[in-house]
């Protein structure tokens, strides 16, 4: 979108583990945000990714150090809002409860299950007019997850279409017992920073769609007796070079449905 001569950036990518900065992205400014809720993850990395203009934001800091239930997830998204932005890509690590995400697949979930607790997770909850319940039918925006199907085909990834995204409060991994109850509940993946960070999106009526990447097999699940940080880091190392692929497709789009 054009404002006079100002080009305000509309896409905004939040990184997760294995994505705290981005190769490709031409870093043009740091902007440094204070929200009435306190301080984001770091400053807004304002860029040009292969022509088109983005901002990037590490979910965990810029040096991997907040942990999923002390992320600030509101000044994240409220410092996004307030930069402009009206669509939020947002990457995440997640373990596979399915047996068909193997490691390194990208996943798009369509659904989400809120296991998290003690998360400060609304916008809604002081000085209010009258009570505030928006609708979360579908957590994802379609049209974004659409784009990002479409550009993942462009790049000729293999993917997973849909699923159903299980956020678990963290930081420890869950028990086996635990990953039995996801599936009988019908989460496919499993991860710990899909929620509150899309209701909170929603609330400010921004688009927001998710990339999973599978980093291992959930507790519980696949060959490992135990899950080693040393393989999560291996399966997302590959996992975020095809992030890089699909997002190298999917900007021009984005564009042309600005
Ligand atoms: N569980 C929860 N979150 C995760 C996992 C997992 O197995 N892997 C990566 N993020």
């Amino acid at each position: 979108m054009q404002y006079g001569s100002i080009t305000v950036t509309e896409t905004a990518i939040i990184g997760g583990t294995g994505l705290t900065s981005l190769n490709d992205l031409e870093i043009v400014r740091r902007e440094v945000v204070n929200t009435p809720y306190g301080e984001p993850s770091g400053p807004l990395v304002h860029g040009d990714l292969r022509g088109h203009k983005v901002v990037f934001l590490p979910r965990h800091g810029s040096g991997h150090t907040i942990p999923p239930h002390k992320i600030n997830y509101r000044a994240n998204i409220w410092a996004l809002k307030n930069a402009g932005i009206k669509k939020i890509i947002a990457i995440n690590a997640v373990g596979a409860i399915d047996s068909n995400l193997t490691p390194g697949r990208l996943v798009f979930p369509d659904q989400i299950i809120d296991y998290t607790w003690s998360r400060t997770n609304t916008f809604f909850e002081e000085g209010l007019t009258s009570v505030v319940h928006i609708d979360f039918t579908h957590p994802y925006c379609e049209e974004l997850r659409r784009l990002l199907i479409q550009a993942a085909d462009a790049a000729g990834l293999n993917t997973i279409r849909s699923g159903t995204y299980g956020a678990t409060q963290g930081p420890r991994l869950e028990t086996a017992a635990e990953i039995d109850r996801l599936e009988r509940d019908g989460c496919h993946l499993v991860g710990m920073t899909g929620m509150p960070e899309a209701s909170l999106a929603r609330e400010l009526e921004l688009s927001y769609a998710t990339c999973a990447v599978v980093a291992n097999m959930a507790a519980g699940r696949g060959t490992a007796e135990t899950i080693s940080m040393k393989l999560i880091e291996q399966h997302l190392r590959s996992g975020m070079a095809q992030v890089c692929l699909l997002l190298e497709k999917l900007v021009p789009l984005l564009r042309e449905h600005a």
